[in-house]
């Protein structure tokens, strides 16, 4: 299995080139479920979530050429995915069990085919992660549901589903991607109020207006969709992944150094850059990214609270932590989206970091020094918190269990050393 090895000390410069979100990229692959024509993705991350999506988008009949894919540059592929047919409604276990975004095909399925199949994503190592509010939506559009052995069997009304009201109780980013799909080919308009702005919410209908679909309020807390009878093909490059850009960020302020972060933009990213201008970091907007830099003085300690966008990501809270271990001060970072969410905190105290954990809170007591050690990843943004933590302790760490890392990070190490990190992939 691969690992990564690193030695600490050194500062990061120059410059690393972002590459297309994730968690973006996810849903817009989604997306081709609603048309019979071609669907052109440019910038789409080489990512181990992206090739088990393809396997499950295949499954359901869409054609998938990647132009680019054996490449070795930092560059994004092309992507082409065309769903002429649907000749599968049934989305198994086997394809589903290993990535929850996989489920969201079911908003597509039913708004095309009338009908889906999809089995019930199951736990997750940051949490319950329920399903309640996408059936909710769906149920709203007219769908009929039963859970059957394990799986959400949904059923759309004559004539297809139909233009609902939709008034979620608590923000759902993937819920908001699901009945935002569906709702283009519904019949009539649909409201979705307490939608998730987050920038790729916004990426996704961006791209189906692209297609076709009617969609006003992108950005906004409330999306309404004017129903179509059919969607299109379209081309779309997928928005720079902000969490990249803020682990990067994070680990530019842990070493210190002066680094560009092309492509990125500080919109989508301005909770963080404001937590770490207070923690002692310096930022700059340029044309072509966010340049972070930090100059020889410590880092200082500073408190963080989880919240959907415009708020602080809970997907950068543990990269946040690594860097609070050795600030000056005391940190308390607060998670409120997941209840499952600080299995790093077990790994970053092997290089000396002092983290309590009370229910949803961490308290950080930074310490002047971490030590390199032996760690393992245990999910996509714990791991990369040990590569900064790694970054600045003294000696050598080597993180195991990558595959983690590979599911969200391009090429992480490639990244890093080529801005100054002692960092490889260990292979074997
Ligand atoms: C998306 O997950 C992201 N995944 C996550 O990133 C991210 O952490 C999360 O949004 C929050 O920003 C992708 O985009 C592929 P949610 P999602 O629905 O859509 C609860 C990463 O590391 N909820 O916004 O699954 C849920 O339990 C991943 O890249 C319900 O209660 O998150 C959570 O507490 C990890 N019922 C909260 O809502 C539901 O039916 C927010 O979850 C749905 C969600």
């Amino acid at each position: 299995m691969d690992r990564i090895r690193l030695v600490g000390g050194n500062e990061l410069h120059g410059e690393i080139p972002i590459s297309g979100a994730k968690n973006a990229a996810l849903p817009l692959m989604i997306a081709s479920l609603l048309t019979k024509d071609p669907l052109v993705l440019e910038n789409v991350p080489r990512l181990a979530d992206v090739t088990q999506l393809e396997r499950i988008l295949e499954n359901h009949g869409v054609d998938v050429a990647v132009h680019g894919r054996r490449v070795q540059t930092l560059e994004g592929q092309r992507m082409t995915l065309q769903a002429a047919e649907i000749v599968d409604t049934t989305a198994p276990y086997e394809l589903v069990s290993t990535m929850r975004a996989s489920f969201w095909v079911i908003g597509p399925l039913l708004a095309r085919a009338h009908e889906a199949r999809v089995s019930l994503p199951g736990g997750c190592a940051i949490g319950t992660r329920p399903v309640d509010l996408f059936l909710y939506g769906l149920k709203e559009l007219g769908a009929e549901i039963e859970i059957d052995e394990g799986y959400v069997v949904a059923r759309a009304p004559k004539g297809g589903l139909r233009g609902a009201r939709i008034n979620f109780p608590k923000v759902t980013v993937g819920a908001t991607h699901v009945i935002l799909m569906a709702a283009t080919l519904a019949k009539g308009t649909t409201v979705i109020e307490n939608a998730a702005m987050e920038p790729e919410v916004s990426d996704l209908a961006e791209c189906l207006v692209k297609m076709g679909a009617k969609i006003t309020g992108i950005g906004t807390r409330t999306l309404t969709i004017e129903g179509v009878d059919e969607l299109h093909g379209a081309t779309h490059e997928v928005v720079a992944d902000r969490i990249e850009a803020g682990t990067y960020a994070m680990a530019t302020a842990m070493t210190g150094g002066n680094v560009l972060l092309k492509n990125a933009r500080a919109i989508h990213l301005q909770a963080a850059l404001d937590k770490l201008t207070a923690a002692g970091a310096q930022f700059t907007s340029e044309p072509n990214g966010i340049r972070i830099y930090r100059n020889g003085n410590g880092i200082q300690a500073v408190d963080v609270e989880t919240e959907p966008f415009p708020g602080f990501a809970t997907d950068l809270q543990a990269q946040f932590m690594g860097l609070m271990t050795m600030a000056q001060g005391v940190s308390h970072i607060r998670e409120t989206i997941f209840e499952n969410r600080f299995m790093h905190v077990a790994e970053l105290a092997r290089f000396g970091a002092d983290i309590k954990v009370d229910g949803q809170v961490a308290t950080v007591t930074g310490v002047s020094q971490l030590k390199g050690a032996q760690v393992m990843a245990t999910d996509l943004r714990a791991s990369v918190s040990l590569v900064i933590a790694g970054l600045a302790a003294k000696g050598e760490t080597v993180v195991n269990r990558i595959y983690h890392l590979d599911r969200g990070f391009e090429r992480l190490e490639d990244k890093l050393s080529a801005v100054g990190a002692e960092i490889e992939r260990v292979t074997g």
